[in-house]
């Protein structure tokens, strides 16, 4: 999707060629009943009559009315213009709007609005209007392809914002992608071939291992959960240099776990398809990596996907199986569905080898995170406080919020064994915790958190479909971390884009709208 800002006034953007319009309308704002433009006549009159009023959730639609260019125009009151009004507002216009064809909508604020309110608007639009298409025969494509925002003030801030909406969408859609595909479409092979085609960019590498390079590494963690799978397991290194290659990178690791069936310790059947979304964690390491490649922001990010199936077989690793990880401890599996730490445990030692200045993983890893968070809030445990601190305030800015769990050692008791270093599970009982207290042990040479997105990464029942979380807070966290450390000159990026942490062909792009 394609996002255009323009500074106009309301009655100027009744005149912009668009299919509809959406208008977001704060409640303290008082229609103009003098107005020469018909919306805000309309307004007044319905209020009037005491038809409309203006509260969060009010929606006023008109079709075809003279001075108006767009055949359809919706009102929504976004009450106090808080992002989460804005969403909620947003998601009711376009479901007014979206039985017709509409290519091009308009998308004007009246009033004062923040950048994160315009990146709500922006994201919950995309969110709405977006359907999986891939494996129909018939699909019914999406025709919203451009969407004209306008507001009746022009600040840097805003245009800006619209360009990181853009890049943004790309990189949640993308996430959403790869996570709704069905596990025979969505391989480890089939997520290396995709990390290549993002990582094509001058700034960009990317490097896929297989099993016998992985062998050599001596992931035997990894390599106990890919033993029963047919498919051949994949690990994947992708760069983003947008700094100089003295600035320590942050690394990302997404669990690419492309099917997990539990392996000898099986799931039950119900519902068990959905995890064919558990490489959601690999998915949104793929969509920050595509938004990275259109903002061009002054940092380096490695991104690192240990992929595979967990399957049952004969040569499946079995309950009781003692493996030794890349760090050299060795692991009691006691339960083969605990999987997910078996491969971030290795990915994590292999990160090491960066010199981070943080790591970051992203995984789908426990049934208990879903119990205490639900989907509102992804699960963030870590042992480092200013880099909690920093994923909070992501969250908090970008509306894909976190809530910050303990990691208190004494959480570590059950994962004690009589057979090797440590067991992969303990008891039932803060199971996000314990399992978060597994990760730990491999983390001791660099500042390092965890979220866990098990409950958010997706959603259940008829809506079913993956949400393209945690994109929007990794995204917002790497572009603060852009701006927060010292531009590279040798990259030859323009004043404005330093100051604003981001370079290249977005900020060209604007620039010359401008
Ligand atoms: N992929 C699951 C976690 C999961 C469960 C994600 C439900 C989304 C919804 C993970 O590999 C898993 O199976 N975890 C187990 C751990 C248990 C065996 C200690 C779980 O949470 O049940
Ligand atoms: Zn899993
Ligand atoms: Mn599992």
């Amino acid at each position: 999707m394609n996002f255009e800002f323009q500074k106009l006034s309301l009655s100027h953007s009744m005149t912009a060629s668009v299919d509809a319009l959406v208008v977001l309308w704060p409640s303290q704002v008082q229609p103009d009943t003098q107005a020469v433009e018909p919306v805000s006549r309309l307004v007044a009159q319905a209020i009037a009559h005491g038809d409309f009023e203006l509260k969060a959730g009010a929606l006023l639609s008109f079709y075809s009315q003279p001075g108006m260019a767009a055949r359809h125009v919706v009102v929504a009151c976004t009450a106090d213009n808080q992002p989460g009004q804005i969403r909620s507002a947003m998601q009711a216009a376009w479901n007014a709007l979206k039985a017709g064809k509409i290519k091009r909508l308009g998308l004007h604020v009246v009033g004062e609005v923040s950048v994160q309110g315009l990146q709500m608007a922006l994201s919950s639009l995309a969110d709405s209007s977006y359907s999986y298409t891939t494996t129909l025969s018939k699909p019914k494509a999406r025709t919203l392809k451009q969407v004209l925002v306008s507001a009746t003030h022009d600040r840097a801030e805003l245009r800006q914002a619209v360009v990181q909406a853009q890049a943004l969408v790309a990189g949640v859609e993308l996430a959403k992608e790869w996570a709704n595909r069905p596990a025979n479409h969505a391989t480890p092979t089939h997520l290396a071939e995709t990390a290549k085609s993002i990582a094509s960019g001058r700034a960009f590498k990317c490097e896929v291992l297989g099993p016998k390079e992985v062998a050599k590494l001596g992931m035997g963690a990894f390599m106990a959960v890919a033993q029963g799978a047919a498919e051949p397991l994949r690990f994947i290194v992708m760069r983003y240099n947008g700094a100089a290659a003295s600035q320590a990178p942050v690394v990302l690791v997404g669990k690419g776990i492309t099917f997990d069936t539990g392996g000898i310790s099986m799931k039950p059947a119900a519902e068990m398809d959905e995890m064919k979304y558990d490489m959601g964690g690999a998915a949104s390491v793929l969509g920050v990596f595509k938004a990275l490649g259109e903002l061009k922001p002054s940092i380096n990010v490695v991104g690192l996907i240990p992929a595979t199936e967990n399957m049952p077989d004969g040569l499946a690793v079995k309950p009781g199986d003692v493996v030794t990880s890349m760090s050299g401890q060795t692991i009691e599996i006691l339960n083969t569905d605990a999987e997910v730490r078996l491969v971030l445990c290795d990915a994590l030692t292999y990160a090491e080898r960066f010199k981070p200045q943080a790591v970051i993983d992203i995984a789908t890893l426990t049934g208990a995170c879903v119990i205490a968070l639900g989907a509102v809030r992804t699960g963030l445990f870590s042992s480092d406080d200013a880099l909690a601190l920093q994923l909070q305030r992501a969250g908090e800015a970008s509306g894909d919020t976190c809530w910050r769990m303990p990691l208190d050692d004494d959480y570590a008791e059950g994962l004690k064994s009589r057979f090797a270093d440590v067991a992969n599970v303990a008891g039932r009982a803060a199971g996000s915790v314990t399992a978060a207290k597994f990760l730990q042990r491999f983390t001791k040479s660099f500042a390092w958190a965890h979220l866990d997105i098990a409950g958010t990464a997706w959603r259940s029942g008829a809506a079913k479909g993956a949400t393209g979380r945690p994109v929007g807070l990794l995204l917002q966290y790497l572009l603060t971390a852009a701006q927060a450390t010292p531009a590279d000159k040798s990259l030859g990026k323009s004043k404005a884009a330093v100051k604003s942490g981001v370079k290249g062909k977005a900020k060209a792009r604007t620039a010359g709208k401008a």
